[in-house]
């Protein structure tokens, strides 16, 4: 079903960036911050927390759909990732695949920076061929 309700993205941007500020990257100092609109039209946000083991490390866009789904969202209508790059900072392959778990490839992924600039992209367009488990 598609669902034609306008997103705002003035206040995904305003949540991206205040989850930014709870980033805990102390080791790549390179601070994320994601918010995603969900089906039920409340707003998860995440940030990357890093782990002294690096491997252990988790997005933002992972953490704020993982929290999203954890309390029954459902599935994601829009999501912000916010960085301090120029340009912004494009998801990994990890977020992105776990945005195909939770999302239609049409989903506008918006990616902004500190600055304003913004670049949104449908998530086809980052990850035109996501992993499909073949039909039983
Ligand atoms: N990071 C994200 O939060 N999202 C991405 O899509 C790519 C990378 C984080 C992980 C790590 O804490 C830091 O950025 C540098 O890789």
């Amino acid at each position: 079903m598609v669902d034609f309700r306008p997103v705002d993205w003035t206040v995904l941007i305003t949540a991206a960036r205040d989850a930014r500020e709870h980033a805990y990257a102390p080791y790549s100092h390179f601070r994320v911050g994601a918010a995603a609109l969900m089906e039920d039209g409340s707003i998860s946000t995440g940030a990357n927390v890093e782990n002294r083991t690096y491997g252990l490390t988790l997005c933002a866009e992972r953490v704020a759909l993982a929290t999203a789904v954890a309390r029954g969202a459902g599935r994601a209508r829009a999501i912000a990732v916010m960085t301090d790059t120029s340009p912004p900072a494009t998801p990994c392959g990890l977020c992105l695949q776990t945005m195909a778990e939770f999302a239609g490839q049409d989903l506008p992924v918006l990616l902004v920076n500190l600055e304003g600039e913004q670049i949104e992209h449908k998530l086809s367009e980052l990850l035109p061929h996501p992993f499909e488990l073949p039909k039983p």
